[in-house]
């Protein structure tokens, strides 16, 4: 564990980060909703009234913690409703906050799902849909960082207990670092989505989350999958900027990533089961074609094994249950 991680003096963070599992939710407007995701057969997007019940009976199962992803009812250029204080995540940290007492609430930090383009950042004015080389030749990386840091001082104020930024911009964890420690959340632990690889295995979380990107693509800040030594870059990066816990996604097709960041860092690791892992073993499954639980269960054991302490993953609830019974 890292020194800063130490630091944030908190007793439910420090049982965290060992054998945890993590469950993801979609977070919607309104009351009463429940939208079955069509990719990820048994994932909903949830009004927060039911996100709530759903977030205590993941706690009954032993969950320690939860990861929220806001899907807002505006988008626009400026991604404006990811920071305001009354935005999805906010209000829905707020209410987990109120009535699910022990456990940890993460909320992914992104202007994805809130930027009318679908990118993670401000799209410069001046761009006019031609190819892109680096990122700079279309992303406002300044812009883009300052409303990261403010996404993340929103989510802190509403009650967060860590934040995640998954957004992939260079420096992104410097920045929400310092805009936490100025503002009074010196305590508040980042868990970054540091070697987070380009990758088609996102595909069914942007119909989930409603956030492909309208043109170019993310390949300019998301990592080349071939390329191992800059995930490791990455990595160093981020927790050289203050990330308390450092992440690796996909999971299963970058197991050996998984392996090199365990054996090169002495940081807390999370390991991120995605959307597209989730759907092909859904999809097999109700065909018929392999045994689900079994499957959840070895992927489980590969990607422990491989070194994460931490699994986000859609099938956490199942997987928390299935551990039970084995047991
Ligand atoms: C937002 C974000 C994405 C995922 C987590 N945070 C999508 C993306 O980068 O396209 C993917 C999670 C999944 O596929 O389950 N930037």
């Amino acid at each position: 564990m890292t020194l800063s991680f130490r630091l944030r003096k908190n007793k439910m963070l420090s049982d965290f980060t060992q054998d945890s599992l993590v469950m993801p939710y979609f977070v919607v407007e309104g009351k009463g909703v429940r939208n079955p995701v069509n990719s990820m057969p048994g994932v909903h997007q949830l009004s927060i009234d039911l996100l709530v019940k759903e977030v205590a009976a993941a706690k009954r199962l032993g969950i320690p913690a939860v990861l929220l992803f806001g899907v807002p009812s505006k988008k626009d250029l400026l991604a404006t409703a990811a920071y305001r204080d009354d935005g999805i995540v906010q209000k829905a940290v707020r209410a987990i906050k109120k009535s699910v007492k022990g456990i940890l609430v993460i909320t992914d930090v992104c202007l994805c799902e809130y930027t009318s383009h679908g990118h993670c950042g401000v799209v410069k004015p001046k761009y006019k849909g031609a190819k892109v080389k680096c990122l700079t030749d279309f992303i406002d990386l300044k812009q883009t960082l300052a409303l990261l840091a403010r996404t993340a001082f929103s989510h802190a104020k509403a009650g967060a207990d860590m934040v995640a930024p998954s957004a992939m911009m260079p420096l992104q964890v410097e920045a929400i670092r310092s805009m936490l420690d100025m503002n009074g959340f010196k305590d508040l632990p980042i868990m970054s989505y540091s070697a987070k690889f380009a990758s088609a295995f996102y595909g069914p979380f942007r119909d989930a989350a409603g956030s492909a990107p309208q043109f170019a693509d993310r390949r300019t800040y998301q990592l080349d999958p071939a390329d191992a030594p800059a995930a490791l870059a990455v990595v160093d990066a981020d927790i050289a900027q203050g990330a308390d816990i450092v992440m690796v996604k996909p999971a299963l097709p970058y197991l050996d990533i998984i392996r090199q960041v365990k054996d090169s860092f002495n940081v807390p690791l999370a390991a991120y089961n995605v959307s597209g892992e989730y759907a092909l073993v859904k999809a097999a499954a109700l065909n018929g074609w392999v045994d689900e639980k079994k499957i959840v269960l070895e992927t489980y054991s590969a990607i422990k094994r491989a070194g994460a302490g931490i699994v986000i993953s859609y099938h956490a609830c199942d997987l928390a249950r299935w551990l039970k019974e084995k047991n």
